[in-house]
């Protein structure tokens, strides 16, 4: 093995103030270049790129092995720091550089196949496939550290307030959780097989009854569903428990953290209490329960206006009579943004959501108005519109007329997209705010009833009564935790009646012998003093990704997958031995059905 050059530092940290110090440095070098006696080198550690320089002074087996280095060769070296003759002012250590006196080479690098550069333009599958290398990019070394930094600070506050860190297991029986589960087989049972856990739901409230109190873990979950920029098949949750408390405990306590998170890893000052918004209200007003409150275009309801009521026009007449709405969103000065072509392409990116069109209306000097409907409403019909949004020339007002679900998807899409467009989403601003009050049921597409957030959501006190009367009115303890426009994090009070958990079960149409064999020790458990209890779970990927700015949760996690939910860098999933699938009793069925390469 090549002699080992005890580091003294780290590449990124030094400065001006360090000028004169014999330093021992290891890294990777990012780039050599050649200038006939001078040969520099930029080297490469996960703190950052220092210069250094071989001239004359140095030995000249040192000099000539340097003359040798190349991209990504691994390498110590020794030397002084000294100021630098021409700086640069692109890099924190731009003012100095190392004129180095020894050097060892601990080993060779092959061409790599992607450039370790954050501004590489390299395609995604590349850098799955070499992540490695592309973990070098100082972005993503800095990533990683600052997701550190949050389970640090999550860690130790949560420490403060009386939390114990506990691990749950990760081979757990299936239940249903919302998502697909992954599964593993158990050779010890054949036949039988684990769930890997979706969250660690039903664990966090046995500990609860366990007489833990207060429960957190930097929890791994696995969830069958399809990829997107803000989900992973297998992700992190920052979660956590508390028994004795109510909806506002719960909260209060969060907000003490986000508070200290914000603070300590982008020193922005939250204002807490943060805003509270039902959930119904959030969809009256931005059309999501996820809203983006950095900017306005509000949504209005329209479908009272006298001149949208008495209409002849048969696109809103007839959703009207069917029970359906009309509503918009007014965007300031988005009229000579939106050319007639523009506003074709938002109606067709708006078909996605449901709607089958969108209504438009300029808003023009002196009263006057241009719109997608003159023929059906007159001047003074379209200033009754605009006046419902407080309209000025150069305003556009969209229109979508649906059945609710549509219309506040449609609108709620817009609203987001058009701010996306005209630049008004700023990574700078954080918009934190709870959604509470959610409706403890919504209908599948089957119009069976499902639990909106899990079936051990405890109802609103006041709407008990309704569980048997109005099941669909019942509202919640349920809330969401969002900044700008995503949902960051989720929870509830937990049902620890087992009565009223059965109840539960029966509106979701789950047969006592099902939530027998589902949830039994669950419903025991309850039976030997449940503490009334509530907890809560942050996204930490997501919570990472916002904070950092970043457009996708794979930028702040190590080895995430891809699109096809395979790891590139191991190639998993992957055929196993036949021997192995024998043990676990398991026949694959046929190659293509498993799609399996013959
Ligand atoms: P929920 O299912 O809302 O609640 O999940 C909590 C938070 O986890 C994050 N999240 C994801 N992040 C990345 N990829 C995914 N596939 C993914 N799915 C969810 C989101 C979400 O807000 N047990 C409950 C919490 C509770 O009630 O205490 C739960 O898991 O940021």
């Amino acid at each position: 093995m090549s002699q080992l050059f005890k580091r003294t530092s780290m590449c990124g940290v030094l400065r001006t103030a360090n000028a004169g110090e014999t330093v021992i440095l290891n890294g990777w070098a990012a780039k050599q270049r050649s200038l006939g006696g001078l040969i520099f080198v930029d080297l490469r550690d996960k703190t950052g790129i220092i210069q250094i320089v071989f001239d004359e002074t140095a030995p000249k087996d040192v000099f000539q092995l340097a003359s040798s280095i190349r991209s990504e060769y691994v390498i110590g070296v020794k030397g002084v720091v000294r100021e630098r003759s021409s700086k640069n002012p692109d890099l924190p250590t731009g003012d100095i550089e190392v004129l180095a006196s020894d050097l060892v080479l601990y080993n060779k690098a092959e061409t790599p196949p992607i450039y370790v550069k954050d501004d590489d333009n390299v395609e995604d599958a590349l850098r799955l496939k070499y992540r490695y290398l592309d973990l070098r990019k100082l972005k993503m070394q800095r990533n990683l550290s600052f997701r550190h930094r949050v389970t640090m600070i999550a860690r130790n506050y949560f420490d403060e307030n009386g939390f114990t860190e506990v691990e749950t297991p990760v081979l757990v029986r299936s239940t249903p959780e919302g998502a697909r589960d992954y599964l593993v087989p158990s050779r010890m049972n054949p036949g039988k097989f684990y769930a890997l856990p979706q969250s660690p739901q039903l664990f966090k409230q046995l500990l609860m009854v366990g007489g833990t109190d207060r429960y957190m873990q930097i929890a791994k979950c696995f969830r069958d569903e399809d990829l997107r920029a803000d989900r992973q098949p297998e992700f992190t949750q920052i979660d956590l428990e508390m028994s004795f408390v109510d909806q506002d405990d719960v909260i209060a306590i969060q907000e003490g953290f986000l508070k200290r998170l914000f603070k300590e890893t982008l020193n922005v000052e939250i204002k807490t209490p943060l805003p509270r918004i039902p959930y119904d209200e959030a969809m009256e007003r931005y059309g999501s329960d996820k809203p983006d409150t950095r900017f306005g275009f509000e949504l209005k309801n329209l479908s009272d206006l006298p001149c949208v009521k008495n209409t002849e026009f048969k696109v809103f007449a007839d959703i009207l009579a069917s029970g359906g709405d009309v509503r918009g969103i007014c965007i300031d000065g988005g009229s000579s943004v939106y050319s007639r072509k523009k506003i074709d392409k938002l109606t067709q990116e708006t078909k996605h959501y449901g709607a089958k069109g969108i209504v438009w209306i300029r808003v023009e000097e002196g009263g006057a108005f241009k719109s997608s409907v003159d023929k059906f409403f007159g001047k003074e019909e379209l200033s009754e519109i605009a006046e419902v949004f407080g309209a000025k020339p150069g305003d556009l007002i969209l229109i979508v007329s649906d059945q609710p679900k549509v219309v506040f998807d449609s609108l709620g899409f817009l609203r987001r997209h058009i701010a996306d467009q005209m630049g008004l989403l700023d990574p700078k601003q954080f918009n934190l705010l709870w959604v509470t009050d959610f409706p403890m049921f919504e209908k599948d597409e089957e119009g069976n009833i499902t639990a909106m957030h899990h079936p051990f959501t405890h109802p609103k006190e006041e709407d008990i009564p309704l569980l048997d009367t109005d099941p669909m009115k019942v509202k919640a303890l349920a809330y969401d935790i969002v900044l700008n426009g995503v949902e960051m994090g989720g929870g509830s009070i937990r049902i620890h009646d087992p009565a009223l958990q059965q109840k539960m079960f029966d509106i979701l149409g789950i047969s006592k012998e099902e939530s027998r064999i589902k949830f039994g020790f669950l419903l025991d458990a309850f039976k030997y003093g449940a503490p009334p209890h509530g907890g809560l779970a942050y996204g930490l990927d997501r919570m990472v990704m916002l904070l950092l700015g970043e457009s996708s949760i794979r930028e702040v996690m190590a080895f995430p997958k891809n699109q096809n939910a395979q790891c590139l860098v191991s190639d998993a999933p992957n055929v196993v031995d036949e021997a192995q699938l024998e043990e676990l009793s398991i026949a694959v069925r046929s190659s293509a059905e498993n799609g399996l390469s013959e």
